[in-house]
């Protein structure tokens, strides 16, 4: 029995209610003390003055801020002749540079509740691979070995974990012997949580004792970093570069010598790599100059004419799609820290399982709360310059979002065999395909056999056939 927590009650109750969340000690009665302790110890984490700023601004005063004048960010397109290409050769060089030296370290953020997919554990246990079932962990994991290796690179890989899985996470790494990777090399650090709130604004309970919390968003990535000690760990490591993307893109290069290069050659703080909009309404954010600074802004936020704006060609004015990868130095985020610059918060509706003033759970089968999170990509207008690299969605951006449908696990393992199958045929193998285009096996290569189209070339002996389900493992 924690005395020292019991005797806090009344004060903690008397901060509850002051914030106007005095229902948190409705079932106190009916507790016992182990569940008292549990619902004091979460009472005592939450920031109530943070928490009713946010209610006042973000649930309850709901004026919309007004639509700012826009331009298209200025982005590196694709290469399209041969200036294009050297300028990609020589980023390339750059970055195996900085990849040789072990000053770049790859992060995932892996803290998210992955609610919409609905799958019971971390995201990236989810089992993606078309042949293998490998999760999404293991194939991340697959590249940064292949990376070190061809490298000769130790660098350490960054795990972003939030409360509501950190356990389970480091739980799932170790019984998969941390994928091949030194077990000292795989950090994990913990990003915040909030409490989720009804539409009203009064703290959602999870049961009787448990308070609705939920991560603060992937934004959230930049004080767990300082928070942590991991910056300073990155620091003592020599690493420079932070390369940082998220658990659920499939088709994700972890460590990328040709964005480093780009970003390190452009002397940017921060960077990020786009893929054009398949189509005018599709929900990813777009990056554009507001008020002249570069900012991602969420498809919810562009007004119906910006979203379908054209230019002289008739291509969409706003195409720069976010795939959530970046480039950040490391001394970019001490700065941030350094001057206290904090990411704005935004409210994400949500359907959140809680119980109801009855004390039965609720189901909710639309949204019934807002969550609080902060964005990594609106670090992007504090940085003091930034390189926007176009790179193409077929290679690079496929995310397991949904169950089903789009941006699910079918289209992402669609995605990773076509892409392989490109691969093959690009190496002269013929791969079958059924009347309809789609293909007639399945295929998957493990990055330890291949790394890229140019290995996969390298490596095929002649006259490598297809005929069956192929996995190209290695070790
Ligand atoms: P999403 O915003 O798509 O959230 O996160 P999600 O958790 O995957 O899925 P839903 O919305 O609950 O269905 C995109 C990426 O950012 C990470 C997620 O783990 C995912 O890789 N993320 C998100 C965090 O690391 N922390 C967060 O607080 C939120």
């Amino acid at each position: 029995m924690d005395v020292s927590l019991l005797a806090r009650e009344p004060d903690l109750r008397a901060k509850a209610e002051k914030a106007g969340q005095g229902h948190l000690f409705l079932w106190w009665p009916e507790l016992g003390i182990a569940e008292k302790e549990r619902l004091l110890r979460q009472v005592a984490h939450i920031d109530f003055d943070l928490l009713q700023e946010l209610v006042r601004v973000l649930v309850l005063d709901r004026t919309k801020e007004p639509l700012m004048p826009l331009e298209p960010a200025p982005v590196v397109p694709l290469p399209a002749d041969e200036k294009g290409r050297r300028d990609r050769q020589r980023a390339r060089q750059e970055g195996e540079a900085l990849l040789r030296a072990g000053k770049v370290a790859p992060l995932v953020a892996a803290g998210g509740q992955g609610t919409r997919l609905g799958f019971e554990g971390p995201k990236g246990a989810f089992p993606i691979g078309p042949v293998s079932k490998a999760c999404l962990f293991r194939i991340l994991a697959e590249r940064i070995l292949a990376v070190r290796r061809r490298y000769g690179a130790a660098v350490p890989w960054y795990v972003l974990t939030s409360p509501t899985n950190d356990r389970q996470t480091r739980r799932f790494f170790q019984e998969q012997g941390w994928f091949g990777l030194p077990k000292e090399d795989v950090v994990f650090f913990q990003q915040g949580a909030l409490p989720a709130v009804d539409l009203a604004g009064k703290i959602l309970l999870e049961d009787k004792a448990e308070v609705a919390m939920s991560p603060d968003g992937h934004g959230g990535t930049l004080p767990a970093l300082w928070k942590s000690g991991v910056l300073d760990d990155m620091e003592r490591r020599g690493i420079e570069e932070i390369s940082y993307f998220q658990v659920d893109n499939v088709l994700v290069p972890p460590l990328d010598p040709v964005f480093a290069g780009c970003h390190r050659l452009g002397g940017a703080e921060m960077s990020s790599k786009v893929v054009r909009k398949a189509y005018p309404e599709e929900k990813v954010g777009v990056f554009c100059l507001r008020e002249g600074k570069l900012a991602v802004v969420e498809y919810s936020d562009l007004s119906p004419e910006q979203m379908h704006a054209t230019g002289p060609d008739g291509t969409l004015r706003y195409w720069a799609g976010n795939i959530a990868v970046h480039m950040i130095r490391v001394d970019f985020v001490r700065r941030l820290q350094a001057e206290n610059l904090r990411l704005p918060f935004h409210r994400a509706e949500k359907k959140i399982r809680c119980i109801g003033a009855d004390g039965k759970p609720v189901v909710p089968d639309k949204p019934n709360g807002v969550k609080f999170e902060t964005f990594i990509f609106d670090a992007l207008p504090l940085a003091r310059r930034s390189v926007t690299l176009e790179v193409s969605r077929k290679e690079e951006f496929s995310p397991v979002k949904n169950a089903r449908g789009v941006d699910s696990p079918e289209s992402a393992q669609r995605d990773l065999m076509e892409l392989h199958a490109s691969w093959l045929e690009d190496a002269g193998v013929s791969v079958p395909r059924k009347p309809d285009g789609s293909l007639a096996f399945r295929i998957e290569i493990s990055p330890l056999f291949a790394l890229d189209r140019e290995e996969l070339k390298a490596r095929l002996r002649s006259g490598f056939r297809v005929d069956r389900d192929l996995y190209l493992s290695g070790s």
